[in-house]
């Protein structure tokens, strides 16, 4: 329990070896499948009007998930306009009352998991496990930013001076905050950005990624159920061209996008082209993550966690393991190892518990990473590829076998595992050649000499490191993620330093 007697223990799992346990999920999931979702823009509450189109399933055509109206430019600005009349009733609301509503929203999120789950899997194509992951992650993101919102904002921290002089500084909202969030995660980044902004005092305008509309409706509907006020939080959904509106109105106060590295760029160009204020802007990228791996690993280990960090989630994770580095002597033997449990992954209908690897988001994703492994089969360098169904967006897994490092040159956002090869003695110019990428998201390493494992975090400072064990899936409050370099801005997301650069400071000098 922290401080203010709330508890800080992050939301509870599903054994999902329980059979009990199991199937009162499944019928939570299959409960909240209906009715259909629909999604549109909100503001103040209120949709807006507009012409609806069906979202599809990337499992299978025939699944419609619901209906979706986008915003238009002028929908765009009227949203940021609502957010500003909004923000000065949010801002002086006691951070208690404020981190009040994410906390009953937390609640909310796990009453309602089913539909949740249900939403995750047929818009976003999530397995049991990851939709379920990702409900606890939105859950953990939004008691997290409440605590934290009580730790940092309830009272002004108070500073030294001398006798006479009252030393305080404050943290309040910046205005107008634009969430740009990703198809990946649709609920927990898209409700982490939105928690983190509002219990600094911002008012939030959020933009969900083209893919996940129908998610993000029902994540704000909860949010305003729990207390967030609607002149606090409106939806703009849409795709590229919105988010450009967004950020390019002049009363937007402050960026937050996850989402690809040309993305942020792009905003960040934009945002530094506007007149007026100059606006802050927090990146979450990509990264070409890798994992080393020495002689002295334990190759069961190494083979489940190389299974996992690269096909779980169909590679769709930021963190998710690109290029794997194997020490030579080892490398023949590891890799029949993981080829041999990469054949048992089930690819197909994320919806059966058994399935392990969903489909990839749409015909564009599925398109782009069967180009990628065709010309790299085509040269030769295909190692292994497995099946999968048809029907849906599903990408067979492969593993490549490159030359270098410097090889893999792009994030390849799918079930695609990169291996190279190196010799004992050339760790430096390993770990040399893989930061030359310029991302610095997630790195792993499999080793039992410790100064090894030193010497490699030292070298390579990336984000967030894993040392024998996967490298995906960190836990707020314990792993605060995000990267470097190409890979983003910081600060950590789930961790003690997120919020404040949400905030502006206040440094106030009395003379008693
Ligand atoms: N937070 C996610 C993870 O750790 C990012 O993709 O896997």
């Amino acid at each position: 329990r922290d401080l203010y007697g709330h508890s800080r223990r992050n939301a509870a799992g599903v054994e999902f070896g329980h059979r009990a346990a199991l199937d009162a999920l499944l019928a939570e999931a299959a409960a909240g499948a209906v009715p259909a979702a629909d999604a549109a823009p909100r503001i103040d509450g209120r949709p807006i009007p507009g012409t609806a189109r069906l979202a599809v399933s990337p499992i299978d055509a025939e699944t419609v998930v619901g209906t979706v109206i986008e915003a238009d430019a002028a929908a765009a600005a009227l949203a940021v306009d609502a957010a500003q009349r909004g923000f000065a009733a949010w801002a002086a609301t006691k951070a208690e009352l404020r981190a009040g509503a994410l906390r009953r929203a937390a609640d909310l999120l796990e009453a309602e998991r089913g539909r949740a789950i249900a939403l995750l899997q047929a818009e976003g194509g999530r397995t049991l496990d990851d939709a379920l992951a990702e409900v606890r992650e939105a859950t953990d993101f939004l008691r997290y930013y409440a605590a934290e919102a009580e730790r940092l904002f309830a009272a002004p921290l108070k500073l030294p001076g001398p006798t006479g002089e009252d030393n305080t500084l404050a943290f309040r909202g910046r205005g107008v905050f634009v969430c740009i969030s990703p198809w990946n995660f649709p609920l927990a980044i898209f409700v982490g950005q939105i928690a983190a902004a509002l219990a600094a005092g911002n008012a939030v305008v959020a933009k969900p990624a083209e893919q996940t509309p129908l998610i993000a409706d029902f994540a704000t509907s909860l949010l305003h159920r729990a207390g967030v006020p609607a002149s606090a939080l409106h939806l703009v959904p849409g795709d590229g061209e919105i988010g450009a509106h967004l950020v390019a109105h002049p009363l937007v106060a402050g960026v937050a996008v996850t989402g690809a590295t040309s993305t942020a760029r792009a905003i960040n160009r934009a945002l530094a082209m506007k007149d007026g204020p100059i606006v802050p802007l927090i990146a979450e990228t990509g990264g070409i993550n890798a994992m080393i791996v020495d002689a002295t690993a334990l190759p069961e280990q190494v083979t489940d966690d190389v299974v996992a960090s690269a096909f779980r989630s169909a590679g769709q994770r930021c963190s998710a393991l690109r290029l794997l580095c194997l020490q030579a002597d080892v490398a023949d033997k590891m890799l029949t190892m993981i080829a041999g449990a990469a054949r048992e992954l089930k690819v197909g209908d994320p919806r059966q518990p058994s399935t392990h690897v969903g489909p990839v988001i749409d015909a564009e994703a599925k398109a782009r990473l069967e180009r990628w492994i065709a010309a790299h089969a085509a040269a030769g360098r295909l190692v292994w590829r497995g099946t999968t169904p048809s029907g849906g967006h599903f990408v067979a897994p492969a593993i490549i076998a490159l030359d270098s490092p410097e090889q893999l040159t792009e994030e390849v956002f799918g079930p695609v595992l990169h291996v190279v090869r190196w010799r004992a003695g050339n760790l430096d110019q390993l770990v040399d050649a893989i930061k030359s990428n310029g991302y610095g998201l997630t790195l792993g390493i499999h080793s039992r000499i410790d100064a090894t494992v030193r010497r490699v975090i030292e070298r390579l400072g990336v984000g967030n490191v894993y040392v024998n064990r996967n490298m995906i899936g960190a836990v707020v409050g314990s792993q605060p993620f995000g990267g470097s370099g190409l890979s983003g801005t910081g600060p950590k997301a789930g961790g003690p330093n997120y919020l404040p650069r949400f905030a502006q400071e206040q440094t106030v000098a009395v003379n008693t």
